[in-house]
Formats: structure tokens, sequence, C-alpha cells
């Protein structure tokens, strides 16, 4: 089961007074989204629900706040995403066990029309995310995820508004950039 705690007073919802009473739900913004990862990584019981695997990443869908993506995702040693985009979706991901490091760019990238590009001067940024922190971040943010140690899993709480429609995946060579697939749902 989804863990209620974290969903509960995430979605805000309107009603009008009237025989035309209509429900807006309105989108969680940036805080909602990493409360409710945050909430779900300190929940043992949510965590349990996810079987580890000694050497392929596994994961389990939740429902996010407001129509949300959610997933809780094990991460043996070692294992790592690839650098990659979220389709112009935003999100944020919060370390429940152990510990990821996250590599990203500070630059905004053309959101379409190029293949590759030549990365500027000192936009790589790494930040590590023990148990309990995470981050927020918006539609146009590229990283890599790793787990970066040798002996022990990690598990992570990500959640996606709107729902991931795609992402691209990207190859990097130095400070060349390029795409080097699309996926969609279809394709996890
Ligand atoms: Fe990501």
């Amino acid at each position: 089961m989804t863990p209620s705690a974290a969903l509960s007073g995430s979605t805000t919802t309107a009603t009008a007074p009237s025989p035309t009473a209509a429900t807006t739900t309105v989108a969680p913004d940036l805080t909602t989204l990493l409360t409710f990862a945050q909430t779900v990584a300190a929940d043992p019981d949510a965590l349990d629900r996810l079987a580890l695997h000694p050497t392929e990443r596994t994961w389990v869908r939740l429902d996010g706040p407001g129509g949300s993506e959610a997933w809780l995702i094990g991460w043996p040693p070692g294992s790592e995403t690839g650098w990659h985009d979220h389709g112009g979706s935003s999100g944020a991901f919060v370390t429940a066990r152990g510990s990821l490091s996250e590599l990203s760019l500070a630059m905004p990238l053309p959101s379409s029309g190029w293949r590759s590009l030549e990365l500027e001067e000192g936009v790589d940024r790494q930040r590590s995310l023990p148990a309990g922190r995470g981050r927020a971040f918006g539609p146009h943010h590229v990283h890599q995820v790793v787990n970066p140690s040798a002996a022990d899993h990690a598990v992570s709480v990500h959640v996606y508004h709107p729902p991931l429609p795609r992402l691209r995946r990207y190859e990097r060579s130095g400070d060349v950039l390029s795409v080097a697939a699309v996926e969609t749902q279809e394709d996890w």
C-alpha cells in the first residue's frame, strides 16, 4: 500500500459551495514534492516494500501528491543512472538508506534542436546525499545519480510532476554532451 501518511494533505483541492461545484487539483510545487519524498524516506514500512537485488537496480511505483509519479529505487553498490533529464518534469528525490552522489550541470540546455553541445567551463556540480538528504529540481535539470559505495546498497525516493512523459539519455565525453536516446514510458 502506498504510504498514506505521505499522501495525506499533499493534494490541494478547492471546491466551490454551489450546485455547480468543481474540484480543482493544484499542481504540487517543489516543496510539496520534496516533503513527500522526505516523508516516505523516513517511513520504514514504506521502504520495506522494496526488494533489493545484488547487482540490479530495483523499483516500486508509488502514487505521489497531486497526481505526481513517485518511485522507490534500490541501488546496488556502484550502480548509476547515467546522464539524463526528466522530459520537462520537475521533481525531487531523497536518500532513505545508504548514500548517493549526484552529478549535475548548472546550466540550462536547449530544450530541442540539438544532438551535441560543448559544456561551459565550471558547470559541473557534485553533491553527496546521505540518508535523510535530498533535493528538488526544475524542469530542465540534467544529472546522473550514483551509489558510490563498494559494499552497501542505497534506497531513495523520487517524485516527478507531471508524471514523466519521456526522458533523454546523454553520453558525455569530456565537455561534450550528446543526446544518446529518448525514452518514453513504454521503455521502462
Ligand atoms: Fe533523474
